[in-house]
């Protein structure tokens, strides 16, 4: 009968059958959606993408220096996007003696051929191996080419926190498995709101931005399903809402209905019931503690080296070995 049966319907079934409705945050990436999350790298308030921008262009060298010494180096990148924020890493490693291969991950094809597109233009001499993935299911195969060398698993842009920390270990144990004593892992994290530190207010401005362009993000979630699926949701009768989950220390992206109301979806041949003030919950984002990152990388097998951060603590970069 079904004979082209859509890979996110079964998630999204069961995400919508959940008595606590939810969707996983990976099928935000679509083409559009990989273009508004590039926007919102941009938007004043999302200072995450400002924060690592400078950290990476203040210590792309350190970081060489540190994890290639004038060795080979192959760098693997685990959600890579359009990898723009990655070219002051590229370029300190093309700089350096060694040779260096660059091998991008994303579960958007469009996002790894723009990553493509711009690191010819940027940087030509850097030969580049993406691969499509969903580096959280599949397990990628960081096999160097080079014998002598050495390799850095990069994971930026504060996407580990898209994960429960301890989900997060599991994805990061999984990935670096073939990697070898040496090895390093360079994590970029968005860190937790302290006393003196970062203020609530500017957390939650990132997330609620005043041109909207966040609200427009999380919707499209709709507009992909709607679109791929044959739903029927409509997209004024849902609110974008980011609230801060203080218990578990992350912020919590969700599509609140207006009203009640029945959605169909005909890829899946079902109503879905939504009572008014009803959340499908679209996002995680957790804000560690440097404490707790520490430990993070630790289980992860990768013991902390050096950490870069701004001098309020607003953000971090993780270089961590592996033991
Ligand atoms: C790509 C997961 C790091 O959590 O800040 C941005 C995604 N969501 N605005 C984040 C996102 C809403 C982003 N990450």
């Amino acid at each position: 009968m079904d004979t082209l049966v859509s890979p996110i319907a079964e998630v999204v079934r069961a995400g919508l059958s959940a008595r606590k409705k939810t969707l996983p945050p990976w099928l935000f990436y679509d083409a559009a959606g990989s273009a508004l999350f590039e926007q919102i790298t941009s938007l004043p308030e999302y200072y995450l993408s400002t924060m690592e921008r400078e950290l990476l262009m203040n210590h792309a060298s350190a970081v060489m220096d540190r994890c290639a010494d004038s060795r080979n180096l192959d760098i693997y990148e685990l959600g890579a996007g359009s990898a723009r924020k990655t070219v002051h890493l590229l370029r300190a490693a093309l700089a350096r003696s060694g040779a260096t291969q660059y091998h991008p991950m994303d579960i958007s094809l469009d996002a790894m051929e723009g990553a493509v597109r711009h690191l010819a233009l940027e940087l030509p001499a850097l030969p580049v191996r993406p691969e499509v993935t969903d580096f959280t299911r599949a397990v990628p195969a960081p096999g160097s080419r080079f014998a002598d060398g050495r390799k850095l698993m990069l994971w930026l842009g504060s996407s580990a926190g898209n994960y429960e920390p301890a989900e997060a270990v599991r994805i990061l144990r999984r990935v670096t498995a073939s990697m070898n004593k040496g090895d390093c892992l360079l994590l970029g994290m968005d860190l937790a709101p302290e006393e003196g530190g970062k203020p609530m207010r500017d957390l939650m401005a990132a997330y609620e931005d005043a041109a909207g362009v966040t609200a427009l993000f999380n919707k499209n979630l709709f507009v992909r399903l709607n679109r791929e699926l044959g739903a029927d949701f409509d997209l004024d009768s849902f609110e974008h809402e980011a609230r801060w989950n203080a218990a578990a220390s992350c912020i919590e992206m969700h599509l609140v209905s207006r009203r009640e109301q029945r959605v169909r979806i005909d890829a899946l041949e079902e109503k879905f019931h939504f009572d008014s003030g009803e959340s499908v919950h679209t996002e995680n984002s957790y804000k560690l503690s440097t404490e707790r990152l520490k430990s993070l990388l630790c289980d992860a097998g990768f013991p902390l080296e050096i950490v870069w951060t701004d001098a309020d603590h607003w953000y971090g970069l993780f270089l961590g070995e592996k033991s």
